[in-house]
């Protein structure tokens, strides 16, 4: 059991002229799954790999419970990390590969035994528990990688894309595994994904990276619903938020001829456009003022169908306008469509600096 917190921690490898993690803070709970994501290159790695112990922190601290481990080797930290691919040994069993960690470690074999079966019953493994990795399948080679984890009985599991190698479906039943799996062990974990949707459907709470710079860290829910700036709005979400330029007039924000009421303290300082975001979901058909979309696509799913179109009077070309209708009347192709955000479903950005405004 195990809390973990970064303090300003910052790593700038050598001959880069800027940090790939600048002052990272984060505060994670004992037990909690939490889920780093952001797009290639914005230092999710990295991130792991120092908690892990892999990679040099330049400045900030780390801790594991109220252990300093800015430190400390690798070994002495009691994590256990997850990687991408693996890294199994080829001419070991699964057996000799799960316990193999404990083997260096000098417990005896009983030991090893016993906790290797108790991990292989977990991760449904036991008969294949002396095969060679070969001769199992990516999903299966998976769990031996995180049975290698388990063994270990360790305060941190640290997880690096570790579903990345499997293919869509198998991908899904996983996530759900290694979820359920983490909330029976109650063992802190950091999760690396660039998956949004992985990371919302995994994570008690989701940090979202950009630039090697925390942008966000909050329940699903609330990244969801209130997310803090427009890189989050842009990133969490799928078919992600129609994001638009919307000029501050008397009352509110301009939507089409429509006008957005807004409260007048939000838009204080703002300048004269802001970024006006709604959900695909968010969009209502209107048949008064409002925003007109000429439709290019419908796309029907049963229930619901999203609509994908362009502003009335704009190239087709140019960002798509994405709209969640009813699956039973949706509009056609060619139509056009008066569309206004739905309630007070509406998320307001400042053009300048990206940062929310208002609540
Ligand atoms: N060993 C290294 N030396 C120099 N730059 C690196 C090294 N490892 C990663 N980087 C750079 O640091 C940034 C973050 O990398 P990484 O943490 O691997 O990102 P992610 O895991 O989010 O894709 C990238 O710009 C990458 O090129
Ligand atoms: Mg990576």
């Amino acid at each position: 059991m195990a809390t973990v917190r970064f303090d300003k921690a910052t790593r700038q490898y050598p001959g880069n002229d800027k940090p790939s993690v600048d002052q990272l803070d984060l505060d994670i709970a004992d037990g909690e799954f939490l889920v780093l994501v952001g797009p290639s290159g914005c230092g999710k790695s990295t991130s792991l790999r120092m908690l892990a112990g892999l990679e040099e922190v330049n400045s900030g601290r780390i801790f594991i419970d109220d252990t300093d481990v800015t430190d400390l080797s690798p070994k002495d930290r009691d994590v256990a990390m997850v990687f991408q691919n693996y890294a199994l040994y080829p001419h070991m069993t699964v057996a000799d590969n799960m316990g193999f960690a404990l083997k260096i470690a000098g417990v005896d074999k009983a030991e090893i035994r016993r906790r290797v079966e108790e991990a292989a019953k977990i991760l449904d493994l036991t008969e294949y528990l002396e095969r060679k990795p070969k001769a199992l399948s990516g999903g299966q080679r998976q769990r031996v990688a995180m049975g290698r984890a388990i063994v270990r009985e360790p305060k941190v599991f640290l997880m690096d894309e570790p579903l990345s190698n499997l293919d869509a479906k198998l991908r899904v039943q996983t996530r759900t595994q290694i979820a359920s799996l983490q909330r029976r062990l109650g063992i802190t974990t950091v999760y690396v994904t660039h998956d949004q949707v992985e990371a919302m459907t995994m994570g008690d709470r989701v940090a979202v990276l950009k630039d090697g710079i925390l942008q966000q860290c909050d329940t699903p829910r609330r990244m969801y619903d209130h997310p803090d700036n427009v890189f989050v709005a842009g990133f969490i979400g799928s078919p992600a938020m129609n994001l638009f330029d919307a000029k501050v007039v008397d009352g509110g924000v301009q939507f089409g001829s429509a006008v957005y009421p807004v409260d007048r303290s939000v838009l204080e300082g703002a300048g004269e456009v802001v970024t006006l975001g709604v959900r695909p979901e968010d969009m209502e058909i209107s048949s008064g003022q409002g925003l007109p979309v000429e439709i290019d696509v419908v796309e029907e799913l049963g229930a619901d169908a999203y609509v994908y179109g362009h502003v009335q009077g704009t190239q087709p070309t140019e960002k798509p306008i994405i709209a969640r209708v009813d699956g039973r009347t949706p509009p056609q192709k060619g139509e056009v469509v008066t569309f206004v955000p739905k309630g007070d479903h509406v998320h307001l950005f400042s053009l300048e600096t990206g940062g929310r405004l208002g609540d």
